[in-house]
């Protein structure tokens, strides 16, 4: 006689829902946006299928219909011209430039939509990293000044969460301090806790020209080899005061992000990156795997392993694949 038939829990549609432990809603996303400059202009990433830059008048007509599909969420990413980018990242903060521009009608025209900016160097820096490059070196102590910059002018052009991509030490602590001495004690702080040194960031890159001019981001960016690490990081980002924890990538580090969720009370967020994307979107276009069911069990997967926030390109064809 057999006594248990956990079978029997999957006998029909409607038992099967009855027991589903997690579900993807339209609640849990943040949509990354690119940007470029111009008018009019929208132009597909080319390794991102159905992902483009949107010059800033096309970028608001895309969130408003990102709102209308019940996406609420935002991260803004800047494709910044080469002769703009300094050694310093003095673009950055220019509130007359692209991205602080764009950020503010955004903000005017859609004060509910919730915007994500990035803070890090590399989109605007002429070394192509995302901090202060000296004799090959990236310093850290140096790069939370221009941080702090950077993340003080998204403030006041009204970022809503500051999303530290770069990976200094001390970084949260050092936003923490300059947005409350400057009365943004309500702005939040997305840390990128947990990013790896992944090459799943390559088709970001190319949407954005930042790739490094030199070198990789190894000393920076964490060994993809190390979960306690990640640990330490969450630590340290959780007593400096972060109100999300991010693991990035998503796909090969779900149980980083298990761990995390296991040992921190904050709401974990996992960026299910552009390399991710793309490889999905290559092998649909092939006709070799099914582009929607694959989508939807990533998506699920990430959920189950613990992230309760999901950064995706994948969004909005989800949003409108599920009206
Ligand atoms: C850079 C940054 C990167 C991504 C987000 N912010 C790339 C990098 O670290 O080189 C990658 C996102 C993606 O691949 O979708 N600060």
């Amino acid at each position: 006689m057999i006594t248990h038939r956990p079978r029997r829990n999957r006998k029909s549609e409607a038992i099967r829902k009855l027991v589903q432990e997690n579900e993807v809603t339209v609640n849990d996303f943040i949509f990354p946006l690119f940007l470029i400059d111009g008018k009019n202009k929208k132009s597909e990433v080319a390794s991102m299928p159905g992902i483009f830059r949107f010059s800033s008048d096309l970028l608001l007509k895309e969130i408003e219909s990102c709102l209308n599909l019940g996406i609420n969420t935002f991260a803004l990413f800047p494709n910044i011209e080469e002769k703009l980018k300094d050694k310093k990242a003095t673009e950055s903060w220019n509130k007359k430039g692209l991205y602080l521009r764009t950020l503010t009608e955004v903000k005017k025209k859609f004060p509910e939509a919730v915007i994500m900016t990035d803070v890090a160097m590399d989109p605007y820096s002429s070394d192509g990293h995302d901090g202060i490059v000296k004799n090959g070196e990236i310093l850290n102590d140096e790069t939370l000044e221009v941080l702090g910059k950077m993340a003080l002018a998204q403030a006041q052009c009204g970022a809503d969460i500051i999303g530290p991509s770069d990976m200094m030490d001390g970084r949260v602590a050092h936003l923490r301090d300059v947005l409350d001495d400057n009365g943004f004690t309500n702005v939040s702080i997305m840390s990128y806790t947990a990013k790896y040194a992944s090459a799943f960031y390559g088709p970001f890159r190319d949407a954005l020209d930042s790739a490094p001019k030199f070198g990789d981001k190894k000393t920076y960016q964490m060994n993809p080899a190390n979960s306690k690490e990640a640990l330490l990081e969450a630590e340290l980002d959780f007593s400096e005061g972060a109100d999300f924890l991010m693991v990035k990538p998503a796909l090969s580090y779900l149980d980083i992000i298990k761990s995390l969720n296991d040992n921190f009370v904050l709401p974990i967020a996992a960026y299910n990156v552009s390399g991710e994307y793309a490889m999905v979107k290559a092998a649909a276009q092939k006709g070799w795997i099914d582009n929607k069911k694959i989508r939807d069990e990533i998506l699920l997967s990430i959920k189950r392993a613990g992230a309760s926030v999901i950064l995706t390109y994948f969004a909005k064809e989800w949003a409108l694949d599920h009206k």
